[in-house]
């Protein structure tokens, strides 16, 4: 399955500027290669001039709405993402989820209007802590509430980001034999919810505190066809470096 590499900038950097430059950096240390797609998702206000300067790397949104227009004071639907030529937007992180409160149907209904309007979704799901409470449980129920009533023939543009709490900005990790079982875990869920051909195809990747330094050891992880990657992507050497492993 081809790999992807999934920038995601969050609230930074602090200007366009900056934004652009980060942009120019990145496209200038990765190659074209056929094995791996990469995405950018810089903040909304950036995508416009970001995206002017990516050749080699695809547009991505961090957030949407589920309507289309109207009196939504604040927010971005899927046609303002694709007239900006973004291709892939990210639906349901866990910092949206825990200060924002977005809730399994909120997120439900982004995932649909993205879809429907034919961008690619991220839909991120993952336990606050392996410990305190049952993961299998807690993804199973987001996957389940955030996947509802999604048509079929729609599901080729999910990606499943596997992104424990516990590990986004930590510098915490999951090993790689608990990443796997969770991967077949998915796998297990999405064939429930969409039958076998769409469960195989789907991709699954992994987030939380992915470096140049260990992001290999999560993408020989089988069923693992990617990864979204914070704090990292805000350093170009760091980004390319983990761009490089995929492109092995
Ligand atoms: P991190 O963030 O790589 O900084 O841990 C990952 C994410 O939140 O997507």
């Amino acid at each position: 399955m081809k790999k992807i590499i999934i920038a995601n900038w969050k609230l930074n950097p602090s200007t366009v500027q900056k934004a652009v430059g980060l942009a120019r950096a990145v496209e200038r240390g990765v190659k074209k290669n056929r094995k791996v797609d990469i995405v950018i998702a810089p903040p909304s206000l950036y995508m416009r001039d970001v995206g002017k300067t990516l050749r080699r790397a695809r547009l991505g949104a961090q957030n949407l709405f589920w309507e289309d227009s109207g009196a939504f004071t604040g927010e971005i639907s899927a046609s303002m993402i694709m007239s900006l030529g973004g291709e892939y937007v990210i639906v349901g992180h866990s910092e949206r989820r825990a200060y924002f409160h977005e809730t399994d149907a909120d997120i439900n209904g982004k995932v649909r209007h993205a879809l429907t309007k034919g961008l690619h979704v991220v839909l991120c799901v993952g336990e606050r802590d392996r410990g305190k409470e049952n993961f299998l449980q807690v993804v199973k129920h987001q996957m389940l509430a955030d996947l509802k009533k999604i048509p079929q023939r729609y599901s080729k543009k999910i990606i499943i980001a596997y992104e424990p709490i516990w590990a986004i900005g930590t510098g915490n990790v999951v090993s790689p034999h608990d990443l796997y079982e969770m991967a077949l875990y998915i796998r297990r869920i999405l064939l429930d919810v969409f039958g076998k051909r769409v469960a195989h195809a789907t991709k699954i990747l992994y987030g939380g505190s992915v470096s140049s330094k260990n992001a290999a050891s999560f993408l020989e992880v089988d069923g693992v066809s990617g990864l979204l990657v914070g704090g990292a992507s805000l350093d170009p050497k760091e980004f390319i470096g983990i761009v490089k492993s995929a492109q092995k």
